[in-house]
């Protein structure tokens, strides 16, 4: 059975390119992004860490620690960490753990045996300070990540952990949100100052609180 949203996210301790980490002390109050990687010295993954360690500030921004899991071993991710410096114009600067036992991997059910009994697919994995799941995202090996959409979830959950309100269809940050139906129309000039405009009963939209 697949972790599920609202389950703590495993705890666990690991090797990585930035030493021994145990994952729930690494975390402290931050979100966390915990997503796997098939194996080292594949293209794809390449572009994606190289993408991470770029969006490193926007993530920081967000208050979010990003961790990566590939089950190849501590030399052959650092041989591959030199390779992606160099191909993505990067500098790696955020954990990869070397999953050799596979306890992560299988912690979190990142190996998909219908898909490789060997190699992760893709996962995502959104963790609330709280270190409860918020949000997962699974690809098969041969579709890299949109990072766009994995910042453009973690603002939604965000703001939602925040304020009372969720993201409607193709939100991105900046544009209105949707006043929670739980709100009464009488409540909603305190708890959202901006103003709102009624669609009906339960669709209200407000302006992006934090924006
Ligand atoms: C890649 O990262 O390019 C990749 C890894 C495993 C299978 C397919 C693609």
């Amino acid at each position: 059975m697949s972790l599920q949203i609202g389950d703590a996210a495993p705890d666990f301790s690991a090797q990585t390119t930035e030493g021994k980490i145990s994952f729930y002390e690494w975390l402290g109050d931050n979100w966390g992004i915990l997503y796997s990687h098939p194996s080292d010295f594949t293209p794809v993954c390449t572009t994606e860490l190289g993408r991470t360690a770029l969006l490193k500030e926007a993530f920081e921004k967000r208050g979010a620690k990003v961790l990566a899991v590939s089950v190849d071993d501590l030399p052959s991710h650092e041989g591959w960490v030199k390779d992606i410096n160099q191909t993505q114009q990067c500098t790696v600067n955020f954990p990869i753990i070397a999953d050799v036992d596979r306890n992560v991997s299988t912690l979190y059910r990142m190996i998909h045996p219908n898909a490789s009994s060997s190699v992760t697919v893709r996962s995502v994995y959104f963790i609330g300070p709280d270190k409860k799941i918020k949000a997962t995202i699974t690809y098969p090996a041969s579709t890299g990540r949109n990072f766009n959409e994995i910042l453009r979830v973690l603002d939604s959950l965000q703001l939602t952990a925040n304020y009372s309100v969720s993201t409607p269809v193709d939100w991105e940050p900046g544009q209105d949100v949707i006043v929670s139906p739980a709100i009464k129309d009488e409540d909603i000039p305190k708890k959202f100052p901006k103003g709102y405009k009624k669609i009906n009963a339960y669709l209200r939209y407000t302006p992006q609180p934090n924006s």
